[in-house]
């Protein structure tokens, strides 16, 4: 069974159906021959964007010349008003500071600190979870919402600041769905593209949650009774070239960030996950029992679910969930011996590049066992990037892949998932790549 995949649009259509079909979601707004495709060319009466599908070349943007690719200020239109300096956002040398200071929180070794936090979080959600039809993209919203506020803020999801904000993010997710559209959409740059009230409105309550937070913990750090997770660590971490530390109002910036691209992209990544292992129970079987190894506990359980980071690495090719990404080149550039005029936008999508029929076998099924083949081994070096790759790789996704592996074995070895008939889950890209109705499945508990 071949998972679900966005019908393509006809390969030419009028701007006019383009802008409103690109509204809806930009997956579907795509024309079918991007899955064949080493490069790609829109022209717009107001600027060019190219989508780059050929591995040294995504490979040149992102790894070999990051700071002749910064990321275009379209990108981040729709989230300013909640993100404003974060460093999902920023460029230049405000980045490089911000990464100095955030990257040390993240290292292999405190990966190892964060894990009770991560467990507790995956007992919770197993005892949350309920029988019957679920949907589980909500269930998977929470699970990872949970996950993030107690590994950085030692605060369970049942805490009533969390609460709120995680509320409040649903809201914010609803009138401000599309995260790329400023990118793509072939609007001239002078035309006012405003930010909704709402949501205006929304970004201000859950910035004034997090200001809250942060204040208390800078009190709990002055007065040494900080717990040692996340948030102090970066709070506390000075910059190795300047010595100086983030500001609070630096650290709601980064706070913001940290929530939405830690709990919007794992909870989709996880949901997709479910779902795949609900219509391919053979592996959904082996999973599970590979599950017995967590009754060992502790940190070292991680490199024993083999197959559940098969499983979850494979759901990450087929439904990354930040599906795609957008830079402008600052020089000339010649791409495919095409000139490529300074300022125009490079889109680089993990969707079209992780189905790619020419690099991928088998490129639209579900394989988990395709990483242990030559051309799998060879596909995830060059062509797969869930988490982008080069300097400005997700800073979590070595979080990431011990937060999704684990969560889900823990739930395969409490629950059996299968599909609900008739409900096949439309993927659409809205902040991350979602399920147009949310993904229904129906649960039974194993015991
Ligand atoms: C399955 C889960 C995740 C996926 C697929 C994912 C994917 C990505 C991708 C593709 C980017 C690059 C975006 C771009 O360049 O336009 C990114 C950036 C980022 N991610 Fe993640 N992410 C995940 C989880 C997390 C978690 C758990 C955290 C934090 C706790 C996190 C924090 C960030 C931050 C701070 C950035 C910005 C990095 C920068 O621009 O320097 N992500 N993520």
């Amino acid at each position: 069974m071949i998972p679900p995949k966005p019908a393509s649009r006809p390969d030419r259509v009028s701007l006019w159906r383009y802008m409103r079909l690109f509204r809806r979601d930009i997956l579907s707004a795509q024309p079918a021959r991007l899955y064949r495709a080493w490069m790609a060319e829109f022209r717009t009466p107001f600027f060019r964007s190219y989508l780059l599908n050929q591995p040294d070349l995504v490979a040149e943007v992102l790894k070999a010349r990051p700071d002749d690719f910064p990321k275009s200020d379209r990108v981040g239109e729709g989230l300013r008003p909640l993100l404003g300096q974060s460093v999902f956002l920023t460029n230049g040398e405000v980045w490089k500071r911000q990464r100095r200071i955030i990257d040390p929180a993240f290292e292999g070794g405190r990966l190892r600190d964060t894990f009770p936090a991560m467990w507790a979080a995956g007992v919770q959600a197993v005892a949350r979870l309920p029988q019957g039809r679920v949907e589980v993209e909500e269930q998977m919203s929470h699970a990872a919402a949970d996950v993030i506020f107690r590994t950085l803020f030692s605060l369970p999801i049942e805490n009533d600041v969390a609460t709120r904000v995680f509320h409040e993010f649903r809201a914010y997710q609803r009138t401000q769905p599309i995260l790329n559209a400023a990118a793509f959409l072939p609007l001239p740059r002078w035309m006012p593209r405003g930010h909704r009230a709402q949501t205006r409105t929304t970004a201000r309550s859950i910035r004034a949650l997090i200001r809250g937070l942060v204040a208390d913990r800078m009190d709990q750090i002055t007065a040494g009774t900080a717990p040692d997770d996340l948030a102090t660590k970066i709070m506390t971490t000075a910059d190795p070239q300047t010595g100086d530390r983030f500001t609070p109002a630096e650290m709601v910036d980064q706070v913001a960030i940290f929530f939405l691209a830690g709990h919007e992209t794992s909870a989709s990544a996880l949901a997709w996950t479910l779902y795949l292992l609900a219509t391919h129970p053979e592996w959904q079987d082996k999973v599970a029992v590979e599950a017995a190894a967590l009754d060992a506990g502790g940190f070292g359980v991680v490199s024993k679910l083999r197959i559940s980071r098969d499983v979850f690495r494979e759901a990450l090719r087929l439904y990354p969930p930040v599906p795609m990404m957008v830079r402008q080149n600052t020089c000339p550039e010649v791409f495919r011996k095409r000139a490529i005029r300074p300022g125009s936008q490079l889109v680089i999508s993990p969707w079209h590049l992780h189905r790619h029929e020419r690099l991928w076998d088998n490129p639209d099924g579900f394989d988990p066992a395709r990483w242990q083949t030559e051309n799998g081994k060879t596909c995830m070096r060059e062509a797969y990037i869930p988490f982008s790759t080069g300097a400005r790789v997700c800073t979590g996704a070595g979080f990431a892949m011990v937060e999704g592996p684990l969560l889900l074995s823990m739930l395969m070895r409490a629950v059996r998932v299968a599909p609900v008939a008739g409900q096949v889950p439309v993927p659409v890209a809205h902040l991350t790549v979602r399920a147009r109705d949310g993904i229904w499945l129906d649960v039974v508990r194993r015991d």
